[in-house]
């Protein structure tokens, strides 16, 4: 696999980028959709496809180490720089910690895992109710809970910091920031 260049971004670090752009976007829209909605027939389809950006999380964590970041296009002030690494940063660990801790709370309160159709971890009914489940691990489950409920805003917020600072590159420095995820070579220095 080809690595990135300065003036040229890899087909690994673009193609990854965006399926786990696309995707976190989405899971967070219907994650806040289908609670505040109370839509339960869209939980099974977060949780199939939350689990499956684990695979392409791994996948990109692994290059970014591999790899290392992207250098950027232009020397920026330092604020500007230093905020931008801060977003990278947390939106890296964001699309670590959202699935995981998705998966955690539904394995552990026992509400059980299914990728589209496919059980990957049973419910834990209650023998008493079965129509209600019993927790593995209550305390564990609502750490989890907890932290997918917040760290869901945070991440809005580091993707919205983010997209602004796209926009603000394309638009006002006119550099090729934006152009090199899209997969642009960089033909002048700007
Ligand atoms: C419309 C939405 C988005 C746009 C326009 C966008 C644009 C960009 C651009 C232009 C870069 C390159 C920055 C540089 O050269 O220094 C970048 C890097 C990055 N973006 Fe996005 N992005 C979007 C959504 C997201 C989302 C939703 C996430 C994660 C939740 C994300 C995570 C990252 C990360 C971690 C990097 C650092 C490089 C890498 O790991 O690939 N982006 N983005
Ligand atoms: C790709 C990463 C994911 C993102 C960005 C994401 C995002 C969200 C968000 C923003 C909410 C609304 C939280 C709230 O308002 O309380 C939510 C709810 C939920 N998510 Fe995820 N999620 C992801 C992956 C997963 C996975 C892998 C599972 C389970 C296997 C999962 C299970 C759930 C459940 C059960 C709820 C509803 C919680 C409730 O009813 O209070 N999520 N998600």
């Amino acid at each position: 696999m080809q690595p990135d260049k300065p003036e040229q971004f890899s087909l690994t670090t673009i193609t990854l980028h965006w399926l786990v752009a696309i995707g976190m976007i989405g899971m967070l829209a219907i994650g806040i959709y289908m609670t505040e909605a109370e839509v339960y027939s869209l939980y099974p389809w977060h949780k199939s496809f939350g689990v499956l950006i684990i695979a392409f999380v791994v996948l990109r964590v692994l290059w970014r180490i591999k790899n290392g970041w992207p250098v950027p296009v232009s020397q920026y002030i330092a604020i500007e720089q230093n905020l931008a690494k801060a977003v990278h940063w947390i939106l890296i660990i964001g699309t670590v910690l959202m699935p995981v801790s998705g998966a955690l709370m539904s394995a552990l309160g026992g509400n059980g895992i299914d990728i589209f159709g496919l059980e990957l971890m049973p419910r834990n009914p209650d023998p008493e109710n079965p129509g209600r489940v019993l927790p593995h691990n209550g305390d564990i489950a609502s750490f989890c809970h907890a932290i997918h409920h917040w760290l869901g805003y945070i991440v809005i917020g580091a993707v919205i910091l983010h997209i602004a600072g796209a926009i603000k590159h394309h638009v006002i420095d006119q550099d090729a920031t934006l152009k090199r995820m899209l997969g642009a070579r960089r033909v002048h220095s700007e």
